[in-house]
C-alpha cells in the first residue's frame, strides 16, 4: 500500500506541475480527488485490508489526500494571479496608439435630391412648404375630386389608420400622394401662389425595381390669373434641363388625374437602355417621373377661388426616380435597404 501511495503521489504532483489553466486544473482534481479519482479509489480499497495494516495505510492515504488538496489550492491561487495579471496587461491603455477612425455620416441620397430639386424651384420663385403625412379622406381624396366609390381611388392603394372604434373623428390614412397639400395651401392663401411641397407618401402595394411602398414626392402648385399649360411645360422642361442636363429626352403624354384637366405625365428616357426598352423601364424605354396638369375648376371652386378668374397648374413627381435616372440606380429598393456600400456612393 505504501508503494502504491508513493507512486500515486509522484504521479499526481508531476501531473499538477504540467497544469496550465483552470480547465486543466479541474480535470486534474477530478482525476485524483474526484468521486471516481485515483486517490478516492485507494481510500475505498482500505476496507479490504487486514485490520492491522488498515490503520497505518489509512493514515498515510489521508495524509496524501490532505497534501494533494493543499497543492491543488496553491496551484489554483497561482493560476488565478496569473490570469489577473494577464487581464490587467490586456486592459492597459496605450495612449500612443492611433484612435479608431470615426465614420462620418452623410446626407441620404433622397435628402440630397430633395434639396437639389427644391433649390431649382426656389430659384424659379417657388416657396417650399411641408404638411402632414397622416391625412383625412377629405384632403387625400374628396377635395381632389375623388369621392367615395370613385374608380380613381384604385390608382392609390391606401394604408388606413386603425381608428380603434372612434367615430367622432374622420377616418385617417397615410397620405398616398402629396396632392392634399394643394388643398391645404389654397384654403389658407390667396393667389398668386407658387409653392413646392415635398414629403413622404405611402402606398399599400407590391414593390419592384421602380416601386416602393414608402417613397417621396414633390408637389408643385402655381395659381394666378392667366396661367396656362405653356407655363407648366416651361417650368418642367427647365427643371429637367437643370437636373438631368439638356441632352436627356423628355416626353409628355396625356394622363388622367381627377383633380387636373387636362392631365399629363412626364417621362425621361431610360438611363440604362437609352430608350431601347429593358427590365428597369419595363421595356418602354421611358421612366415616368411625374403626373401633372391644369388644376381642375371644381378643385379651385372648392377652396373658394373663381375659376373664371384664376387658373393654375400642379405636378407631383417621384423624388427617388430622379437619382435613379441621374446616377443609373437600377432598383428603388436600394434607397431604404440601409446598405452603406450603396449609400456611401452619394
Ligand atoms: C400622383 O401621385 C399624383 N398626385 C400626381 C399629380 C400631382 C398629378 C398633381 C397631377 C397633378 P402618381 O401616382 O402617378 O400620381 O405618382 C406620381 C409619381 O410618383 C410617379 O410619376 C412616379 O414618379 C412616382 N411614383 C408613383 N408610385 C411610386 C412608387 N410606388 N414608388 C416610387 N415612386 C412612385
Amino acid at each position: 500500500m505504501r508503494k502504491t501511495l508513493e507512486e500515486l503521489e509522484a504521479k499526481a504532483l508531476a501531473a499538477l506541475a504540467q497544469v496550465k489553466d483552470s480547465k486543466e486544473l479541474e480535470a486534474w482534481r477530478v482525476s485524483y480527488l474526484g468521486r471516481k479519482g485515483s486517490l478516492t479509489q485507494v481510500l475505498r480499497s482500505l476496507a479490504e485490508l487486514p485490520i492491522e495494516e488498515r490503520r497505518e495505510a489509512g493514515k498515510a492515504a489521508n495524509a496524501l489526500k490532505a497534501l494533494l488538496e493543499e497543492r491543488f489550492s496553491e496551484r489554483q491561487e497561482t493560476l488565478r494571479k496569473a490570469e489577473v495579471a494577464r487581464l490587467a496587461e490586456q486592459a492597459k491603455v496605450d495612449v500612443t496608439l492611433p484612435g479608431y477612425p470615426v465614420r462620418l455620416g452623410r446626407l441620404h441620397p433622397t435628402t440630397q435630391i430633395l434639396r437639389e430639386a427644391t433649390g431649382v424651384f426656389s430659384e424659379m420663385g417657388f416657396e417650399v412648404v411641408e404638411g402632414p403625412e397622416v391625412e383625412t379622406d377629405y384632403y387625400n381624396f374628396e377635395a381632389l375630386n375623388i369621392p367615395k366609390d370613385h374608380p380613381a381611388r384604385d390608382m392609390w392603394d391606401t394604408l388606413w389608420i386603425d381608428m380603434c372604434g372612434r367615430e367622432d373623428i374622420p377616418p385617417m390614412l397615410m397620405r398616398t400622394h402629396t396632392s392634399p397639400m394643394q388643398i391645404r395651401f389654397m384654403e389658407k392663401h390667396v393667389p398668386p401662389i407658387r409653392v413646392v411641397m415635398p414629403g413622404k407618401v405611402y402606398r399599400y402595394e407590391a414593390t419592384d425595381a421602380r416601386h416602393e411602398s414608402m417613397f417621396h414626392q414633390l408637389e408643385g402648385l402655381a395659381v394666378d390669373r392667366g396661367i396656362t399649360m405653356a407655363h407648366l411645360k416651361g417650368t418642367l422642361y427647365e427643371f429637367a434641363r437643370r437636373i438631368f442636363g439638356s441632352e436627356r429626352k423628355v416626353r409628355f403624354r396625356c394622363d388622367y388625374f381627377p383633380f387636373v384637366e387636362p392631365g399629363v405625365e412626364m417621362a425621361i428616357d431610360c438611363f440604362i437602355c437609352k430608350g431601347q426598352g429593358c427590365r428597369v423601364c419595363s421595356g418602354e424605354g421611358w421612366i415616368e417621373i411625374l403626373g401633372a396638369g391644369m388644376v381642375h375648376p371644381d378643385v379651385l371652386r372648392r377652396v373658394g377661388y373663381d375659376p373664371e378668374v384664376y387658373t393654375g397648374f400642379a405636378f407631383g413627381m417621384g423624388l427617388e426616380r430622379i437619382p435613379m435616372l441621374k446616377y443609373g440606380v437600377d432598383d428603388i429598393r436600394l434607397f431604404y435597404g440601409n446598405d452603406l456600400r450603396f449609400l456611401e456612393q452619394f
